[in-house]
């Protein structure tokens, strides 16, 4: 799945970058509409992100693009790579896991 996303002035820090939080909280966001589409029918909540590495500082102003593939399903959970590019160039990348789960948010197994 591709998306998109504007960096606005709220979301930068006090240098002018963009804050790390606002960009994790889009990449599970993310993740979240990949597993939600291929799932139409499931509920999620995420259980892990792989390594954080925030490769880039990124400006105001900048255009970040979203890749999200699914690289991995268990009984469970479902894994989504998360990919961050501004313009070519690779700004943050992991992986993200969800977990589906009923109205009480215990784990149930996936569809198959
Ligand atoms: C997600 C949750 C329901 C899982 O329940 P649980 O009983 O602890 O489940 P398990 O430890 O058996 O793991 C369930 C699945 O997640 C996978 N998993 C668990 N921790 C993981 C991690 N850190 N990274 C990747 N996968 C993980 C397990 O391998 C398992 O996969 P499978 O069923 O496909 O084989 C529970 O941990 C929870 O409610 N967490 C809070 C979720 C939440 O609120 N997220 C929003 C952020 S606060």
């Amino acid at each position: 799945m591709e998306n998109h996303r504007l960096v606005l002035p709220q979301y930068l820090n006090h240098y002018g970058f963009l804050f790390g939080g606002y960009l994790l909280a889009w990449v599970d966001e993310m993740a979240y509409l990949a597993a939600s589409s291929e799932f139409p029918n499931s509920k999620f909540v995420t259980v892990g992100m792989d390594d954080v590495e925030f490769k880039k500082t990124v400006r105001e102003g900048s255009i970040l693009h979203f890749n999200s593939q699914r690289v991995g399903q268990g009984n469970t959970s479902v894994t989504y790579a998360v990919s961050v590019r501004r313009e070519e160039i690779e700004i943050f990348s992991t992986n993200v896991t969800l977990v589906q789960v009923d109205d009480n948010g215990v784990k149930t197994p996936l569809p198959r």
